[in-house]
């Protein structure tokens, strides 16, 4: 019997692995996914799964997967949850979790284990890419069946039976990072009416000391693709890291939000999504001199539907893929440069240009033009609201 769990390094999980090979009898494999959560958190990590009595630890390089397969197309449907959350948590976790399965397939396990609360969304979402992908295999949630409940009964755990651990007892919030964002949950947080204190934010710089001279960067796209950021040829992540490295330096990216959760609690949550937040903007500032109204429109249901489909863990289904496809149509038209101003906090698009560009100065100008007849709206006009007129003329004949 062989069971691979999702490990993190981090408290949970490093107990996670003797309880399963006490409650379940069986083999523990080790297996991390980098998806651009930083050197800190993967240093050292193979050593530790084993010394936490892991057979194995296999760490899977998935950056360049998880920004060209799963963030980008993303950004191509405008997703935005509830209206603010770039959804970085969501968009990881099933690139996660296929990569669970393909190391589960390679070692011939049975079952596969995560180390989720059952109060969240995290649990829902690997489970759902588990039951897509694997379904033949046995889910394990320690969370949900074990009688520990703070971190002080983990670490007494871990000490009766002398694995050691770096955790303390004291660690303040629960935290998610990856190349897209960080996210921060807990501590006093949990109160909506506390203002996050300087040490919830870790990735940006705090707006009100940002540098006071604005800093303008390109981004340049092709077919939807980011392929360049000041000029520079760059791959999916290369372009995201410089992205965040420039929008973090002038505190972009930051919100503070109360979101519904999947399973029904609301829960507070900080995040910064530096890099992402000029992503999305200078992508949506692209689209509006591409698109048309209509296609507009659509694609703004496209990205309300699927900003859903994502944080409700729903990946591996049919609606996705019909989702990411309408997206991606749109997406052919989406090449051109836009130039993003960074500034204490805010990024805001102050140039725009494309080959696909139908924004035309001769039809949009205040000035002279010959290319539009005025007389010509007034025929418009009168058919467009025909029907208010009809039902008007009728009200006051009555
Ligand atoms: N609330 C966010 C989401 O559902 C972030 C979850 C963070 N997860 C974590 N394991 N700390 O996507
Ligand atoms: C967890 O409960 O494991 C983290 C939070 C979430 O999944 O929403």
């Amino acid at each position: 019997k062989k069971i691979v769990l999702a490990y993190s390094g981090g408290l949970d999980t490093s107990a996670i692995i003797p309880w399963l090979k006490e409650n379940y009898g069986c083999e523990v494999v080790a297996f991390a996914a980098d998806v651009g959560q930083g050197d800190e958190e993967l240093e050292g990590l193979h050593d530790k799964a084993i010394a936490s009595g892991a057979s194995e630890c296999y760490i899977v390089d998935l950056k360049e997967e998880f920004v060209s397969e799963y963030i980008f197309p993303t950004v191509t449907t405008g997703a935005i949850y509830e209206g603010e959350y770039l959804l970085g948590t969501s968009m990881a976790r099933p690139v996660i979790a296929k990569a669970q399965v393909e190391i589960a397939r390679k070692v011939g396990a049975d079952a596969l284990c995560h180390g989720c609360t059952g109060k969240g969304n995290d649990q829902v979402r690997f489970e759902s890419t588990f039951a897509a992908l694997a379904p033949d295999l046995t889910v394990i949630a320690p969370w949900r069946e074990w009688d520990m409940v703070s971190r002080e009964d983990l670490l007494a755990y871990l000490a009766e039976r002398d694995i050691k651990t770096t955790a303390s007892a004291t660690k303040i919030y629960s935290r998610d990072a990856n190349a897209w964002h960080i996210s921060h949950e807990g501590g006093e947080l949990e109160d909506p009416w506390q203002e996050p204190t300087k040490q919830v934010w870790t990735m940006t710089v705090d707006p009100e000391e940002a540098p006071d001279t604005p800093e303008r960067i390109t981004l340049s796209f092709n077919e939807g693709k980011l392929t360049h950021v000041n000029d520079e040829a760059l791959s999916p992540y290369q372009a995201l890291v410089k992205l965040n490295t420039l929008a973090a330096a002038h505190g972009v990216g930051r919100i503070d939000i109360v979101e519904n959760r999947l399973v029904g609690m609301k829960s507070r949550g900080c995040y910064e999504t530096p890099g992402g937040t000029v992503l999305m903007k200078a992508y949506k500032a692209l689209e509006t001199m591409v698109l048309d109204k209509a296609a507009i429109k659509y694609r703004e249901q496209i990205g309300l539907e699927f900003s859903h489909v994502m944080y409700d863990g729903r990946w591996f289904t049919a609606i996705n893929d019909a989702l990411l496809a309408g997206a991606a149509s749109f997406a052919q038209k989406v090449t051109g440069d836009i130039v993003v101003k960074l500034y204490k906090g805010q990024a805001t698009v102050t140039q725009r240009r494309s080959p696909n560009s139908l924004y035309s100065e001769d039809f949009a100008t205040f000035g002279a033009d010959d290319v539009y007849d005025q007389k010509h709206a007034e025929g418009f006009i009168r058919l467009f609201s025909l029907s208010s007129r009809i039902e008007a003329l009728k009200n006051q004949h009555r």
